[in-house]
Parts: structure tokens; sequence; C-alpha cells
């Protein structure tokens, strides 16, 4: 089933490796290949434009060589336009770019067209919906950040809650209904069904579910989130 058609059925699931431990990758991405992960997401952190470091593009390239489940690239950097060309981006992977870390979006769009990848726009805890407006006929999909972006493990911030039943809305209102709505950030199995009613279609599983525990937990941990989706 194609991810457009599986994120209005039953809801994409993007593992987000920050949270997983590098000794044990080879490993964990057996698991998740094994339990139909559908995406990666890799947070990558420039320092910049969040206060981390994150996954690079070795680390990437390193996860090429061990698997074909595509990546989903959160990129947490700053003038990503000037950057996209290091990502060795494919066709089936999903890049979001934030909002707030270019004057030049449509430029980063618009170089990010030739990738043929899926196309989101990631927006933080107080960046208001109606920023989106004028480049949505650009983009795929929405990455709406639950917790202020650069580290794992955070509480939601509540506004954002009731923000992806606001954004489903502008979508919908906006004749956009395949925009696909991405949710990252503290999405507990709980929190997944219920902004799953409100519109999300794809879930980063982090700390909050998929990373409970240890690597001998992963497999039930997935199949736990998956239900709570369906
Ligand atoms: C936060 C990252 C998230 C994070 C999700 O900046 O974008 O992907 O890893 O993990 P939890 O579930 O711990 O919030
Ligand atoms: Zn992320």
């Amino acid at each position: 089933m194609s991810n457009e058609r599986k994120a209005v059925h039953k809801g994409i699931v993007s593992a987000s490796m920050m949270c997983s431990r590098l000794v044990e990758l080879q490993e964990t991405i057996k698991i998740f290949e094994n339990e139909h992960i559908d995406y990666l997401h890799i947070d990558v952190m420039d320092g910049s434009f969040v206060p981390n470091f994150g996954l690079g593009c070795d680390y990437m390239r390193g996860l090429r060589e061990l698997t074909d489940i595509p990546l989903d690239m959160h990129l947490m950097i700053s003038r990503p336009e000037q950057k996209l060309q290091w990502m060795d981006i494919r066709k089936n992977d999903v890049v979001s770019i934030h909002y707030e870390s270019t004057p030049q979006l449509q430029k980063a769009i618009d170089i990010l067209k030739n990738y043929e990848c899926k196309r989101f726009i990631a927006i933080n805890p107080a960046t208001p919906i109606f920023v989106l407006e004028e480049v949505l006929e650009h983009i795929d999909g929405i990455n709406l950040l639950m917790v202020n972006p650069g580290f794992a493990g955070q509480n939601a911030v509540p506004s954002t809650i009731h923000k992806v039943k606001k954004l489903r809305k502008f979508l919908d209102d906006s004749n956009k209904k395949n925009i696909i709505i991405e949710v990252d950030g503290n999405i507990t199995n709980e929190r997944a069904k219920m902004l799953k009613e409100y519109g999300a279609g794809m879930f980063v599983a982090g700390s909050s579910s998929l990373f409970r525990g240890n690597i001998k937990n992963y497999s039930d941990n997935i199949k736990t989130f998956i239900q709570a989706l369906n």
C-alpha cells in the first residue's frame, strides 16, 4: 500500500533513531525490518538551529549500507537550502525543512523538488499554522513538533495537542486533504491514537513508545504502537 493511502488508513510509523543505541544499530535495524517500520526518523542537528549536535551525513550513509528502509530526515539545521546536496536524499525519503530555519523557504523547497522525495515543512510549537499558507501547493506533508526540537525524552507542549486538530481543519478547508500531518515528540501510544483521530497520519516513535525498556522490548513496543493506530 502506498504511504499516502496508508497514512489515511493505518498511520505511518517513523522510528526516531536518535533514541536508539549505536552499539545495537545492526540488531535494531533487523527488528525494524521484521516489524515493517515505514521510515527511520533522522534528527539532523547542527548545534545552531537547535542547542544540540545530532545524526549527520556519515550516519545516514552508514544506514544506507544496512537497510533499504527509507529515511525521514528531520533537518534541524540553519539555512538548509545551502546543505541539501550533502544529504544523499533519495526518491523514497521524506525531508522536513523547518519553517523557522531560513528566510529562503520557497528556494529550499524548490531545490528539494530536484530530489523527487516527499517534501515536508516542520513547524515548532510556537509557530502559527497560517505561516504555511503560501507553500501548501509545493509540499506533501507537515511535521508538527510537539516539543521544542533538539532533544528526546521531553514532554509535549500542551497547546500542540489541539494544534493538530486545527492544522487538519486548515488543510482540509484549503482543499489539501492529501497533505500528511507528521507528529514528532513525546508521542506515547495513547497520544498516537488520539492524534490519529485528530487527523495526523505519520507518527515519530521515540523514547515515549518504541524505545522504552531495552532492545528485547522493541518488537512488542512496535506491535503495541501499531495496535494503538488501528
Ligand atoms: C526531538 C526529535 C524527536 C524525538 C522524539 O527534537 O525531533 O524526533 O527524538 O523522541 P521522544 O519520543 O523521546 O520525544
Ligand atoms: Zn524529529
